[in-house]
């Protein structure tokens, strides 16, 4: 029976109310938003998509008493960050990011470096840390945004936002964070952080169906963030140019509503079931798993060695397999899923001292049991013993 631990590229399974109710927009509601006749199928899309927002909103720490408008939807996490940065960085601007982000993050700042946005990237550590003090000193300068991803995809090292948030907030430098590993599996208050921009991914640990993200905004960033698609939005109909208020700014033409009913679903079943109640089931798999890792012989574990300061995601290497290899032999012979390479992050590699070669990652999830762990370990022993 398959094994799965990848959950950090999407979450697996969903809770069955996902599906459900993805099936029960597209079977009997299925109204475009804002583009009928406010019957009741159109009130009903309103609703959902209203509710969903709050959902968002009240899950991930809303601005502005949670108001519903300042979520935007998107596509992705690396939509939402593309909106962000290239609707508020202009050349001359300077950006702070650090050497753990995602390509969702880097690739975007590398575009807008070369139109003449001065990008400065902030060194880690070799585990994948930023140290406050190397904000601190790169704040001395002016600087009009910083970028940061919460948690690595790549080794699960969780970046310290109580120190590193305030420091962004005295400097009045907007923070956007990348929450893509840390949405439903880490409680987050963009409020008490004064995010600029909590930016999400909804098919990951917030649980929902691949295909819908979104934006958490601050009021008066999103006042100032010039949107990146203009078209229509149900609203404004008479004027040709893009409506200002928000949602709409942001959102033209038909959003992902079967997506957006399936992570309406996923955000109930998050606030039922707990977020801390979550994370310390996904912390106890993956202390489980890490004192198992850590005793395979010729096993080398990148980024954090200790429980604290982590998510559940794991980038090793066994000494004579190529990751790669070593990856389809879990998945072969034990029905392990994992994924090899270099996880979209060239940079958090070269930090961790992993690149080009890149690491397996191992990311169990809330649906894992610890005999899964267990039998993964045992995998890896007789894999290190066969060696390759
Ligand atoms: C830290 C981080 N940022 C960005 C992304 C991109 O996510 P998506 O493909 O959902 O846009 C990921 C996904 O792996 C991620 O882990």
């Amino acid at each position: 029976m398959a094994l799965y631990l990848n959950n950090a590229a999407t979450t697996w399974p969903k809770p069955d109310c996902v599906p459900e109710a993805m099936a029960a927009f597209l079977r009997t509601g299925g109204a475009n938003l804002a583009r009928g006749s406010a019957a009741s199928r159109d009130l009903s899309t309103l609703d959902l998509v209203t509710t969903c927002r709050e959902r968002v909103s009240s899950l991930l720490g809303g601005h502005a008493g949670g108001d519903p408008r300042y979520v935007t939807f998107t596509a992705n996490v690396t939509e939402s960050l593309n909106v962000v940065l290239k609707g508020l960085l202009r050349p001359g601007m300077r950006v702070l990011t650090s050497s753990m982000e995602h390509n969702g993050v880097v690739r975007p700042l590398r575009r807008l470096e070369a139109e003449g946005v001065r990008l400065e990237v902030l060194p880690c550590s070799p585990e994948g840390f930023l140290a406050p003090r190397t904000l601190e000193e790169a704040l001395r300068e002016p600087a009009d945004l910083a970028v940061l991803s919460h948690g690595s995809n790549v080794c699960g090292a969780l970046q310290d936002l109580d120190a590193l948030a305030p420091l962004c907030a005295r400097a009045k430098v907007p923070l956007v964070l990348d929450a893509a590993q840390t949405a439903g599996v880490v409680p987050l208050d963009a409020a008490r952080w004064d995010l600029g921009a909590l930016c999400f991914t909804g098919h990951k640990g917030l649980m929902g169906p691949q295909g819908v993200g979104g934006i958490l905004w601050r009021p008066d960033l999103a006042e100032r963030c010039a949107p990146f698609v203009e078209g229509g939005t149900g609203s404004f109909s008479h004027e040709e140019t893009q409506p200002t208020t928000l949602p709409d700014k942001f959102e033209a033409g038909t959003p992902n509503l079967p997506g957006i009913a399936g992570l309406a679903a996923a955000l109930e079943w998050l606030a039922g079931t707990g977020i801390e109640v979550v994370a310390e089931r996904e912390h106890r798999l993956g202390a489980r798993l890490l004192a198992g890792l850590l005793a395979v012989p010729g096993l080398t574990l990148h980024g954090p060695r200790d429980g604290s300061n982590r998510l559940s995601v794991f980038a090793l290497n066994l000494a004579g397999w190529d990751n790669g290899t070593l990856a389809l032999e879990l998945s072969d012979r034990y029905g392990i899923e994992s994924r090899p390479g270099l996880h979209c992050s060239p940079l958090a590699h070269r930090t961790l001292g992993t690149f080009p070669q890149g690491a397996l990652r191992l990311s169990p999830g809330y649906f894992n049991t610890p005999e899964e762990m267990d039998r993964t370990v045992r995998a890896l022993e007789e894999l290190a013993r066969e060696g390759r």
